[in-house]
């Protein structure tokens, strides 16, 4: 999902649908130009993420992030994503990341 205003990028939800889990979308990663934040961009790219996601049949929707960027998990919390405990590692050596999971309602 990609967000322009007059021309120039604002904003973008990078996410795919699980090819293994027929009932999972992942959220891979979103930026908002700074300008743009706190305007409600993300919230709508990611209500557009979870209707593509529900007409596909997908019942739960993934993200992650790490654990110092408080700004993402207060944003996943207030999207009704549930986050996990930082989990040691997660993404490899160092890389400690929190975890996020939500339920879609069936299309
Ligand atoms: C996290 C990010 C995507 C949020 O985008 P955004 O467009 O500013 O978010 P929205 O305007 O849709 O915010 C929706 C709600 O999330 C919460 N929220 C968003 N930013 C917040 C902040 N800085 N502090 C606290 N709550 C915040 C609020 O509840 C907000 O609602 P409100 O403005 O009515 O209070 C944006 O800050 C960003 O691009 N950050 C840098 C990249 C990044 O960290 N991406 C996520 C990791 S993958």
């Amino acid at each position: 999902m990609v967000a322009e205003a007059n021309g120039d990028l604002a904003g973008f939800v990078i996410g795919f649908l699980s090819p293994s889990q027929p009932d999972e979308a992942h959220i891979h990663f979103t930026g908002i130009a700074p300008r743009w934040r706190r305007t409600g961009l993300a919230q709508d790219l990611y209500e557009r993420f979870f209707t593509t996601a529900r007409e596909h049949g997908r019942t739960t929707v993934r993200a992650l992030t790490s654990p110092q960027n408080t700004t993402s998990i207060r944003f996943h919390e207030s999207m009704g994503f549930t986050s996990s405990e930082p989990i040691k590692d997660y993404d490899g050596p160092t890389l400690d990341r929190v975890t996020f999971v939500r339920h879609l309602d069936p299309a």
